[in-house]
């Protein structure tokens, strides 16, 4: 069972204080804390091991590209992927998800041919499509939200066609927690020969993925949102699409032969790791995936289940506050709301005033925010540190912070 007393002790920046008060921290879904084992784990490589990969022969260097594919490796087992080379190492979500645009996208989607994405996407996955789809004439078609918060799928059946190349989706919204049912998405959209992609930035630190089980071609994350350190994020895709795919950025690093006017490109992942990676970062994202696979996800969800729980009961019986959120059942552990009478922006910082962190905005999703009549938003968004304590310091915050505006 996940004890958050005890998990705090791991995360040094929890013990922060403001006024004598410590830092409830719940804007997990922007990016979580680092336990000391990450930060350990970046401390002690530099300290011990740094050397550039894939290229010294001398013991630091073999040493540190060990550690380096030894990540890979973690992550290929953490989400199940078939192969250890069918894992890239990018900056983050965003850029892995540019990376299929600017490669498969270029050169597969052709004039007329249409992409699906959904109403609750992040604008990481809707800018790179929207960009293709005018760069190449091709059209964006958008799974609408129903009145409960939750994607319709009877909608995207119908949007679903011959000329549908790909399927962009996100597995949780960063703002309505709502998870899609992507094994479903999947199925229907291979049913039509279209391509899948699934934004998994939300979904990563909170669910067991498996890619074969899931059957998409591409999933991407960021390893800052799951207990690992920025300017990490990876890229799984299918490795019978990444042999054709054309490299993303050129340079070293990505090439087996080089001619003054030709080259010949290494062998996936190495073709799309040009340059020289986050060595560091990645070898301590690797502790991250270790931390979460010890809590295992099974209990992670227990907790994370409990606390949503807790917290929609305690936000509830505050009447100017309106939820919005999906039916329990589907959703993730964020939790958005507006106060009436109240910026969201206000709210935050009352909330700042009392060393508690929470996000206020249109969180990168102005469309959905847009559909949903709302100029911005306040969000809470738990992990595995947070408990029910930290939930009733941010319920007496809001009360407070009611009764001040009024
Ligand atoms: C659903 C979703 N997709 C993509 C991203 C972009 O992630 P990153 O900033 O790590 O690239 C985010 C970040 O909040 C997100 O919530």
């Amino acid at each position: 069972m996940i004890d958050p007393a005890q998990i705090k002790k791991d995360f040094p920046i929890l013990n922060r204080e403001k006024n004598g008060k410590t830092l409830v921290y719940l804007d997990n879904a922007s990016t979580t804390q680092k336990p000391k084992q990450v930060i350990e784990a970046i401390t002690n490589f530099y300290e011990n091991t740094n050397a550039n990969i894939h290229r010294g022969i001398y013991d630091i260097s073999e040493e540190a590209t060990a550690l380096y594919e030894g990540a890979r490796e973690t992550t290929q087992k953490f989400i199940n992927a078939a192969s250890k080379s069918e894992i890239i190492f990018t900056r983050n979500t965003t850029e892995s998800i540019n990376l299929v645009a600017y490669t498969w996208g270029e050169k597969n989607v052709q004039k007329g041919d249409e992409i699906i994405v959904s109403m609750i996407e992040h604008h990481s996955n809707l800018l790179p499509w929207q960009f293709l789809a005018k760069k190449k004439g091709a059209h964006l078609k958008f799974i609408p939200i129903k009145d409960d918060l939750t994607l319709d799928i009877e909608e995207y059946k119908k949007l679903l066609s011959e000329k549908t190349k790909l399927v962009a989706i996100t597995g949780m919204s960063n703002v309505l927690g709502t998870i899609a049912p992507i094994e479903e998405i999947t199925n229907l959209a291979k049913e039509h020969g279209a391509h899948v992609l699934i934004d998994a930035a939300q979904t990563a630190a909170h669910q067991q993925i498996d890619v074969q089980k899931i059957n998409c071609d591409f999933l991407a994350f960021s390893s800052h949102k799951m207990l690992g350190p920025t300017g990490v994020g990876v890229l799984y895709a299918r490795q019978s699409i990444l042999k054709k795919m054309p490299p993303f950025l050129y340079g070293g690093s990505m090439i087996a032969a080089v001619e003054l006017d030709s080259a010949e490109f290494a062998k996936p992942p190495q073709k799309f790791e040009a340059g020289t990676s986050n060595i560091a970062d990645v070898v301590a994202f690797k502790s991250a995936l270790d931390y979460i696979t010890d809590l295992t996800f099974n209990e992670i969800q227990k907790h994370e289940k409990e606390l949503y729980k807790y917290a929609i009961s305690e936000l509830s019986k505050i009447e100017d506050i309106k939820l919005v959120t999906p039916p329990e059942d589907q959703a993730g552990p964020v939790i958005t709301f507006t106060i009436k009478g109240i910026h969201p922006h206000d709210i935050a910082e009352a909330l700042n005033s009392e060393n508690i962190a929470i996000r206020a905005g249109k969180h990168c999703t102005d469309p959905l925010h847009k559909h949903l009549g709302l100029i911005a938003t306040a969000r809470i968004s738990l992990y595995v540190y947070n408990d029910k304590q930290d939930i009733d310091r941010t319920v007496e915050a809001l009360k407070k912070c009611i009764k001040i505006f009024a």
